[in-house]
């Protein structure tokens, strides 16, 4: 099990570079199952989800060829299984992005249906209506979704979610690209990946309008074909190492990356007294600002509002800033786990029901904690790099699913930070 040993105190000075977004990777690796032409992907992250579904991918038959680490040219001529077994979507829930396009495309998907993970439930309940109202018949066998397309084509809908989902949202977006007839999708997630989707399949000639805005319309076409993009940088990678360089009173360059993409994240820092400058398009200046941190509240909410991927980061940042704030997570049941770890280290955080009150600043030191998901375990390595001392970090393979080369960024810009057992991830990465 890897762990990560931080001696904290140091501020962080250089220039980091952002990788692909994971989180549009994944919807865009699942896109390629629905040509049986070549869709080539480039700025895909070496992070350990892409590695799981580029697997998925091949067991479903597709080759996957990639000439360099971060572009991928798929080609899903040979698709003979159309379904993704529990052993890879219980290591990664985002496998049932495979559903939609294998339903539209084949007709036929049998996918397990994911357990639940540390933040929640997280069910798939809301896929599997949307699916339903495209004509589809669902039903559950032992632990997997069976779903078919009666006669072999889905049927164009007007949907609207009840919730707003992300992967909800793109699995749809992918299976309606397909259907016979014009899809409508209401209450469409408005995340910046959903739109990254959109562009993909739109290049693949796909008839998508409306995406990044809640609602959504798809005009069904017979078949998809080949396409090249690039994967969008990632917005929380961005946010994390913003607050790295403010909670370590450092100063960091941050290249790669597109402010509007955390335009929520960034005025929320600016207001708990971050400097954030955009020095061009894709760099972002950051450091404290010399009025220091204040406490401001936050809510998480779906785009474009405070994401919840940021929201432990944002509490890391809390502990230090001067006053009380009140973290609230409206979107998961159960996403304050780095909270006891925090504590360990002498963070001083009250939590009730889906509120976490937070009086800082406090003295931190350093502690043996555990990382629970991937963004907890980034807020237990920005809390590290703040704290007096050492921080010996548990389980940070949760942190290879979603942050390329992490230790070699944080190290590039002056972080005492080593991985006690060479993961295979990142050493191919470095
Ligand atoms: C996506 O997960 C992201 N993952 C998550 O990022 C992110 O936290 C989340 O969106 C919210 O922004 C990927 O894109 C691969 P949801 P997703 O469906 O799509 C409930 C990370 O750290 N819900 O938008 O699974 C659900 O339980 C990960 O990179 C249903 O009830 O999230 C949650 O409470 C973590 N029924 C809420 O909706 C459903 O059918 C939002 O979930 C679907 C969702």
């Amino acid at each position: 099990m890897d762990k990560f040993l931080v001696r904290g105190g140091r501020p962080l000075k250089g220039k980091i570079e952002i990788s692909g977004a994971k989180n549009s990777a994944l919807p865009c690796l699942a896109a390629t199952l629905l040509t049986a032409e070549t869709v080539t992907l480039h700025n895909v992250p070496y992070v350990r989800d892409l590695i799981t579904q580029r697997r998925l991918l091949e067991d479903l038959g597709a080759t996957v060829l990639t000439p360099e680490l971060r572009t991928h040219k798929v080609t899903a001529n040979n698709v003979q299984i159309f379904e993704a077994p529990y052993e890879l979507v219980k290591t990664m829930r985002a496998s049932v992005l495979a559903l939609g396009p294998l339903l539209a495309r084949f007709g036929q998907a049998k996918v397990s249906l994911p357990g639940g993970c540390a933040i929640g439930t997280r069910p798939i309940d809301l896929h599997l209506k949307a699916f339903e109202a495209l004509g589809a018949v669902v039903s559950l066998e032992s632990g997997d979704v069976i779903a078919r397309a009666p006669d072999g084509r889905l049927k164009g809908a007007e949907l609207a979610f009840e919730k707003v989902t992300v992967t909800g949202t793109e699995n749809v977006m992918m299976a309606a690209s397909l259907a016979e007839g014009t899809t409508i999708i209401r209450n469409a997630a408005m995340e910046p990946e959903v739109v990254d989707l959109a562009d993909l399949l739109n290049k693949m000639g796909a008839r998508i309008r409306g995406a990044g805005t809640d609602t959504i319309e798809i005009d069904g076409v017979e078949t998809l074909g080949a396409a090249e993009h690039t994967i969008i940088p990632d917005r929380i990678e961005t946010g994390t190492f913003i607050v790295a360089a403010a909670i370590t009173n450092g100063e960091l360059e941050i290249k790669n990356c597109v402010p509007e993409h955390l335009s929520p994240v960034i005025e929320k820092l600016r207001e708990a007294g971050v400097e954030i400058e955009e020095i061009n398009p894709s760099t972002l200046l950051v450091k404290r600002s010399a009025g220091g941190l204040k406490a401001k509240d936050v809510t998480t909410e779906p785009h474009p509002n405070f994401p919840t991927d940021m929201q432990a980061q944002y509490m890391a940042l809390m502990t230090q800033a001067d006053g009380t704030s009140v973290v609230t997570e409206t979107i998961f049941e159960n996403r304050f786990m780095h909270v006891g770890e925090m504590q360990r280290m002498g963070a001083d955080i009250h939590v009730a029901g889906n509120t976490a009150t937070v009086k800082g600043p406090a003295k931190l030191t350093g502690a043996k904690v555990i990382a629970s998901d991937l963004r907890a375990s980034a807020s237990l390595v920005l809390t590290a790099l703040a704290a007096e001392g050492e921080t010996l970090i548990d389980r940070v393979y949760h942190i290879d699913r979603g942050y390329e080369t992490i230790v070699r960024k944080l190290r590039s810009v002056g972080a005492d930070i080593e991985r006690l057992s060479d993961s295979a991830v990142e050493a191919e990465a470095a």
